[in-house]
C-alpha cells in the first residue's frame, strides 16, 4: 500500500531533492505540496515548488501557497545560503502548471477530513507555520494525522542560523512549539543527523553519471547549495537536510533515534528557537518526539541516487 503524504516546503535546493525523491518513489502518494515562506518569500517558494514538479515530470501534481510570514515574528530568510531565487544553480524553465487557488492550510484541513483517519503523513521541510495554523484552526484533526515528520532543530550539533538554533525552527519557534505540544506523533530529523549526510564530490559524480535532466539539475542544485557550508565547515560536500524526511519514510531502518521530550525556546532572545532535546530523560516532561541522531549515510545516498535516476 502506498503511504499518503503532504509535503510542506520552502524550496530551497535541499527541499527540491526531497520532492524529487518523493515523486520518484512508488511507495509514496504525494497528495499535494504546500509552500510556506522560509528560505525565501512565499512568492518564490511556491514558484520553485512548481518548477520542481515539472522537472520531475509531474505537472499534474498540486501546489498550494500558504503562510507568507511566521505566526508572531517577522520573516527571516536565507538568501545567503540558497541564492536570490531560493533555487539558484540550475536554469529551470518558468512553470506552466498553475498554482492552486485554495490556501495551503485549507487544503491540509480538507485532506485530513476527507482521507481515512490515520492515513496522511505531513512532511515538513521548512518553518512550521502552515502546520501550526492547521493545529490552531482544527485541533480536532490531530488524531487523524498519521505522523508529522520534520526536518528541523539540532541539539548536540548546535545551530546553523544562530549558535543555538536551526533555521526552520528559528524562523517560527512558536509554530514549532505548537507542533511539539500537539499530541500528534512527531519525528524529528535535526542537524544532528543531517550533518552526517554530506554531498561529497564522489556522490555528485554519481548524479552526473545519470545523464538525465533531473540528474544534471541535482548536480547544479547541490553544487550551489554546498558551497556555503563547505566554506563554513571545511568539509568535502555540505550537509543535505530535507531529503532525510522522505528517506526516513521509505527506509526507517537506516535511521536511529529515541523517543524523548523536545521543547522549543520561544522567549529568551539569546537562545530563541533552540530545540531542547531531553535525550537522557533528566526531566519528567512527556516524551513527545522521536529524535533521530544516526543514519547509514552510504545507504541513504544509494537510495537517493537510485530513485532520482528513475526520473526524466
Ligand atoms: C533547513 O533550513 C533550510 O535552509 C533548508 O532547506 C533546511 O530545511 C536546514 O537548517
Ligand atoms: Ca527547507
Amino acid at each position: 500500500m502506498t503511504r499518503k503524504i503532504i509535503i510542506d516546503t520552502d524550496p530551497g535546493q535541499d527541499d527540491a531533492l526531497a520532492i524529487l525523491l518523493a515523486f520518484a518513489s512508488p511507495e509514496l502518494d504525494v497528495l499535494g505540496i504546500t509552500a510556506v515562506a522560509g528560505n525565501v518569500p512565499l512568492a518564490l517558494t511556491e514558484l520553485n515548488a512548481r518548477k520542481i514538479c515539472e522537472l520531475a515530470g509531474r505537472a499534474d501534481s498540486k501546489v498550494f501557497a500558504g503562510a507568507d510570514r511566521p505566526l508572531m515574528r517577522l520573516l527571516v530568510t536565507a538568501e545567503h545560503v540558497h541564492g536570490k531565487t531560493g533555487l539558484d544553480g540550475p536554469d529551470l524553465p518558468e512553470p506552466s502548471m498553475p498554482l492552486q487557488k485554495q490556501h495551503a492550510v485549507d487544503f491540509i484541513i480538507e485532506t485530513l477530513r476527507r482521507e481515512e483517519a490515520g492515513s496522511v503523513t505531513l512532511c515538513a521541510l521548512g518553518p512550521l507555520t502552515n502546520i501550526a495554523q492547521v493545529l490552531i484552526r482544527a485541533p480536532e484533526l490531530v488524531p487523524r494525522i498519521r505522523e508529522i515528520v520534520l526536518m528541523g532543530g539540532g541539539f548536540f550539533e548546535g545551530g546553523n542560523i544562530t549558535p543555538t538554533a536551526e533555521f526552520n525552527i528559528y524562523v517560527d519557534p512558536h509554530a514549532a512549539q505548537l507542533v511539539m505540544q500537539s499530541g500528534a506523533p512527531v519525528t524529528i530529523l535535526p542537524l544532528d543527523v543531517t550533518h552526517k549526510v554530506l554531498t561529497t564530490a564522489r556522490r555528485l559524480d554519481r548524479f552526473r553519471a545519470m545523464g538525465t535532466k533531473s540528474g544534471d539539475a541535482s548536480v547544479a542544485l547541490l553544487e550551489f547549495f554546498e558551497r556555503f557550508d563547505e566554506e563554513k565547515y571545511g568539509s568535502d560536500g555540505g550537509p543535505l537536510h530535507d531529503p532525510n524526511v522522505i528517506a526516513y519514510l521509505l527506509r526507517p531502518e537506516l535511521y536511529g533515534g529515541r523517543l524523548c521530550n523536545v521543547t522549543i525556546e520561544t522567549s529568551n532572545e539569546l537562545t530563541l528557537g533552540m530545540t531542547v532535546a531531553d535525550w537522557w530523560g533528566v526531566t519528567h516532561r512527556p516524551k513527545n518526539a522521536f529524535y533521530i541522531r544516526d543514519v547509514d549515510d552510504e545507504a541513504f545516498f544509494d537510495l537517493l541516487i537510485e530513485r532520482i535516476g528513475r526520473l526524466p
